[in-house]
């Protein structure tokens, strides 16, 4: 549902403002003219915000501090993988943080926020033996295969958002993120596709801008909608210069297709998105379709 009025945030509060997506959208917002507070772990002294709280976002203390003066928040602080932690610590500090700042920034009457979801909420991109998505291209009704804590994560996470979205009548935002890049990662994880297709086939090749992933998360807190959504973001082509349905045949050859995928067309739908948040994401490849080699299968 949404309303028709678009939502012009007085001051922000960016949890994991100092990660690699909280600093694109800190300097975003500092664009648009909108304070914000930084909510980490450690400051770094560097961030382009007029406030910064250091504390854990999984402690309340620390977000109702963080929180004065806010009317909406964009909430990026996790462990970002399973393997930046223990199970417990993954698990157990990601949906603390998420529940104690939507918690408490219900209470303190913030009505809109964005929380970072993950395409890796499918359990695929971080399965120890190789899974494949019930079908392509894939959207928000997909049948979830989670087998590893950080995609418990994301989806207890997408569950508390829509019981504080009920619980205090807070308009938020699940973007599920693909693999975040800037120009180091996008030149790393290509090297890594063109040695071996295979070793992208879990992340389904995906992948948008950090850049991108800033501008779907200010979206997320200003344009008119109303209640909670989750939806798919990614560029619109693949980090990989070769046939999305050659790819899907030769890694993930089970996998039915409901639609055609021309060309390098990224086999995520981001027509959600699209519709929610009125963006779409930016090619940053510049990739040419090159045949599938041998090293396929
Ligand atoms: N980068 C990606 O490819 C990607 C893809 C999908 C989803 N996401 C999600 O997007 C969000 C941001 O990711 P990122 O790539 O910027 O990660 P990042 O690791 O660069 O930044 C996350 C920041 O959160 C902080 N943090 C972690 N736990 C915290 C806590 N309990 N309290 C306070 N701060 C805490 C970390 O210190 C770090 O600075 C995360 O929720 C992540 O799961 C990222």
């Amino acid at each position: 549902m949404t309303s028709g009025e678009a939502h012009r945030p007085r001051r922000v509060l960016v949890t994991g403002a100092a990660g690699l997506i909280g600093r694109a959208a800190t300097g975003l917002l500092r664009s648009h003219g909108v304070r914000a507070t930084a909510l980490v772990l450690d400051d770094p002294g560097d961030l382009s915000v007029d406030r910064v709280v250091t504390g854990d976002a999984g402690d309340p203390v620390t977000v109702r501090e963080a929180l004065a003066g806010v009317d909406a928040v964009i909430h990026l602080a996790a462990l970002p993988s399973p393997r930046h932690g223990t199970p417990l610590e993954v698990f157990g500090g990601n949906t603390r943080a998420t529940f104690v700042v939507l918690e408490e920034a219900g209470r303190a009457g913030v009505n809109r926020a964005m929380i970072a979801s993950s395409y890796s909420i499918l359990g695929i991109a971080w399965a120890t033996t190789r899974l494949h998505p019930a079908y392509y291209p894939i959207d928000e009704e997909i049948p979830l295969e989670i087998t590893d804590p950080y995609a418990l994560s994301k989806q207890a996470d997408e569950a508390t958002a829509q019981m504080m979205s009920r619980r205090h009548g807070m308009d938020i935002v699940a973007i599920r993120y693909p693999f975040v890049s800037n120009e180091t990662r996008l030149s790393a994880r290509l090297a890594a596709t063109l040695a071996d297709p295979g070793a992208t086939a879990a992340d389904s090749w995906a992948y948008l801008d950090v850049d991108d992933a800033a501008e779907a998360a200010w979206r997320a807190v200003t344009v008119p909608l109303r209640g909670f959504h989750t939806v798919f973001t990614a560029a619109p082509d693949t980090l990989a210069p070769y046939s999305t349905e050659e790819l899907i045949a030769a890694y993930h050859p089970d996998t039915p297709l409901r639609r055609p995928i021309p060309g390098r067309q990224t086999p995520i739908d981001t027509t959600a998105a699209t519709r929610l948040l009125g963006f779409t994401a930016r090619a940053m490849t510049g990739l040419e379709e090159r045949p599938l080699g041998p090293a396929a299968g």
